[in-house]
C-alpha cells in the first residue's frame, strides 16, 4: 500500500477525533460516536482508494455510514479493505474518562479477518515476550512464560483486563501468580497495544472484549511486532450464525496474529479524543486544536507519533 496514504488516515482518524472532542464529558455516547462517524466518512471521500468496510458501525440496515459492506473513497486508487472504530470508547468520551480514540486499519483486500461484532478472548504482548503465550495455556503458566522471557518475577508484571464481571476468574488468578493488574473500563484496543509500546508499564492483554477490536488490535501489533491471539466467544446462535456468513468457518479455532491480519501491509493510525496511556486526548485552543496520532506500518515497522496544530477558519 502507498506509504503516503498513512498520511490520508491519520487526517480521518484526527476528523473523527476532534468532532468526538467536543463532546467529551457531556454524557451523550451516541452524539459523541455520531459526530466521529461523521467526521471520518467526509474525510475518506477525499482518499484515492478504491475501500470497502469491513468492519465498522454495523450493517447496512443498522448504520447509516460506514456500514459493512460500504464502499468509501474516491474509488480510484487501489482495493483496500478497511476496518473503522471512529470512536473507540464512547462511554469513556462521554463521561470524559482515559483512553478513548478514533482509530482505523486498512490493508489490501482480503487481508483482515471480517469479524462479526461478536466478543473474542485475548491474549497480546510486545516485541520482547512474543512467542511464549498460548491463548489455550493456563493463566499461570502464560504469565510465568512472560515473566521468564522479560527476565522479570511474576510480581514485577502487569497485566491490563477490562473490567468486567466476567473476569473475575480470569482477575483472581492473576493474583494468585502475584502479578500486578490494570483494570480498565473500557477500550482494549489501546489496552492490546500498551505491551508493545515502550515504557507503558503494561506487559500483557488478557480477557474478552470485542472481535472487531481484536482484529483492529492485530493490524496494529503487526507494526509494533508484538502479538495477539485471539478465539471468538459469540454469546448466542444467532452470532454464529453471522460469523459462518462472514466466512468463519471454525468458530472454535485459536486465531493467531496472521489469521487476523494476513501478510504484512496493514497500516493502523489512531488519534487521542481523552488523555491515555498511548496517545494524549484534543486540546483545543482558541482557533484551533492540538492533536496526537499515532501511525504505523506493519511493513517497515516504522511507528510515527504525529502532534498536528490545526487551525479552525
Ligand atoms: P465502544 O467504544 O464501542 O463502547 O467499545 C468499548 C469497548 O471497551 C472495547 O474497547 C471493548 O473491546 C468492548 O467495548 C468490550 O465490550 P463490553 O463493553 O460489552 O464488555
Amino acid at each position: 500500500m502507498d506509504k503516503n496514504l498513512a498520511l490520508e488516515f491519520v487526517r480521518a482518524t484526527e476528523d473523527a477525533a476532534l468532532s468526538a472532542a467536543r463532546l467529551v464529558g457531556k454524557g451523550d455516547e451516541k452524539a459523541a460516536d455520531k459526530a466521529a462517524v461523521e467526521a471520518m466518512r467526509n474525510r475518506f471521500s477525499d482518499i484515492s482508494v478504491n475501500g470497502t468496510v469491513v468492519i465498522g458501525e454495523g450493517e447496512r440496515d443498522e448504520a447509516p455510514m460506514l456500514y459493512i459492506g460500504e464502499k468509501i473513497g474516491s474509488s480510484k486508487g487501489i482495493e483496500i479493505d478497511i476496518a473503522v472504530d471512529p470512536l473507540e470508547g464512547t462511554t469513556l468520551t462521554a463521561k470524559g474518562d482515559f483512553n478513548a480514540m478514533s482509530v482505523l486499519a486498512a490493508a489490501p483486500k482480503g487481508h483482515l479477518l471480517n469479524a462479526p461484532d461478536t466478543y473474542m478472548d485475548k491474549i497480546a504482548v510486545g516485541r520482547e515476550a512474543k512467542g511464549v503465550v498460548d491463548l489455550d495455556a493456563s493463566v499461570k503458566e502464560n504469565i510465568q512464560a512472560v515473566a521468564d522471557k522479560l527476565d522479570k518475577k511474576c510480581e514485577e508484571l502487569t497485566v491490563i483486563i477490562l473490567e468486567r464481571d466476567r473476569h473475575k476468574k480470569l482477575i483472581e488468578e492473576v493474583r494468585a501468580c502475584g502479578a500486578r493488574i490494570r483494570l480498565i473500563r473500557d477500550g482494549d484496543i489501546a489496552g492490546a497495544l500498551a505491551p508493545a509500546i515502550y515504557d507503558s508499564g503494561v506487559d500483557i492483554l488478557m480477557g474478552i472484549g470485542g472481535a472487531p477490536e481484536g482484529v483492529i488490535a492485530a493490524a496494529a501489533l503487526k507494526a509494533l511486532d508484538g502479538e495477539i491471539q485471539g478465539r471468538l466467544k459469540p454469546r448466542n446462535e444467532q452470532e454464529i450464525e453471522r460469523a459462518k456468513k462472514m466466512g468463519i468457518k471454525d468458530i472454535e479455532k485459536k486465531l493467531m496474529i496472521d489469521d487476523l491480519v494476513k501478510g504484512n501491509k496493514a497500516v493502523f493510525a489512531a488519534t487521542g479524543v481523552t488523555d491515555g496511556t498511548i496517545l494524549q486526548g484534543v486540546r483545543f485552543t482558541g482557533n484551533g486544536a492540538i492533536t496526537h496520532s499515532l501511525v504505523m506500518r506493519a511493513k517497515t515497522k516504522t511507528v510515527r507519533f504525529i502532534e498536528t496544530h490545526h487551525v479552525f477558519n
